[in-house]
């Protein structure tokens, strides 16, 4: 049985789409796994890390990106009749195992989806609107899913930040979430945010489903020991493992690497585009780390 994991953080910039797209690649290149990722964020980042500019703008004028899938479920009559299996590519970056479900810079539009919401609603003779939104949140990523969810071992979703609909989505039908985050103290609270969320979503779901997403870890992001502030990021993580506990917080953390940060020119995660630098060797012992809490 294969897992769906979430990035999440509700603070930007932390390095959730990094995280995704070199967690998923170690995966397909060193552990034989069939992986999937999916950009459920608008700034395409995930996508614009696997895929070039020019080949993304191809798909997405034959509307081969996710927003086609959401499009469909809120309106199944369209003219273009596309599966999931049509929108993935695969594989990216020449890695057999590794696809990618494109994202788009625009993926739905928030007063569409109420009026829809609203509308079955009325039909359902349902007055309690916020069950129906609740009901649409939790089935909608996993529906889409579901044809292919057998098909990969490893399912990745790279969460927007904040918490919009998608996140939500995600969250519900994720067996587990990865948290990662900058050893600084706004990080942190996007942690604490992100963590009373989700209980909430558990609480509000649970009438209906349950929501059993568990949290797989924290892992420490951009960090560098060698910085003459460590005493400081110590202070800070110190804190995050008084909070939710040492068997949290990952061991493998991913230094500050500027390799990482420009694989993005090559289209492809730094794993496949530099394998020998610092940040490649932290995201492969991650990835081992990872592997075993599942
Ligand atoms: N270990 C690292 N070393 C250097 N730069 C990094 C590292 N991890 C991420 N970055 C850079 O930091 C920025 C934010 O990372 P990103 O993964 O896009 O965050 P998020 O998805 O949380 O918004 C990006 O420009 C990325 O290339
Ligand atoms: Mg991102």
């Amino acid at each position: 049985m294969g897992y769906v994991i979430a990035t999440a953080n509700m603070k930007g910039g932390v390095g959730k789409t990094t995280l995704s797209v070199n967690l998923a690649t170690c995966l397909a290149k060193y552990h034989d796994k069939r992986v999937l990722v999916l950009d459920l964020d608008t700034q395409i980042s995930a996508t614009l890390s696997l895929m070039s500019p020019v080949e993304f703008a191809k798909r997405r004028k034959v509307r081969k990106t996710f927003r086609y899938l959401i499009d469909k479920i809120i309106n199944p009559d369209q003219k273009l009749q596309l599966t999931i299996q049509d929108i993935i590519q695969s594989p990216v970056c020449n890695l057999p195992g590794l696809d990618l479900l494109p994202g788009d810079i625009d993926l739905y539009d928030e007063f569409v989806v109420s009026e829809l919401l609203h509308k079955q609603a009325l039909e359902l003779g349902e007055n309690d609107f916020e069950t129906i939104w609740n009901r649409f949140e939790r089935v909608l990523l996993g529906k889409i899913l579901e044809p292919i969810r057998e098909e990969y071992d490893f399912i990745i979703l790279d969460c927007a930040p904040g918490y919009n609909l998608l996140t939500r989505s995600a969250l519900a039908c994720s067996n587990f979430y990865i948290l990662p985050a900058k050893p600084e103290p706004l990080s942190v609270v996007g942690i604490q945010l992100l963590e009373r969320r989700i209980a909430q979503l558990k609480d509000s779901h649970e009438q209906e489903a349950q929501i059993n997403i568990q949290m797989l870890g924290i892992v420490f992001m951009m960090s560098n020991a060698n910085l003459l502030n460590a005493r400081y990021y110590k202070q800070v993580m110190q804190r995050v493992s008084q909070d939710f506990g040492d068997g949290k917080i990952c061991k493998t953390q991913i230094p500050v690497d500027v390799n990482v940060a420009k694989a993005v020119d090559s289209f492809m995660p730094v794993v496949l585009n530099n394998p020998q630098s610092a940040g490649s060797k932290a995201f492969l012992q991650l990835t081992q780390e990872l592997l075993q809490k599942v």
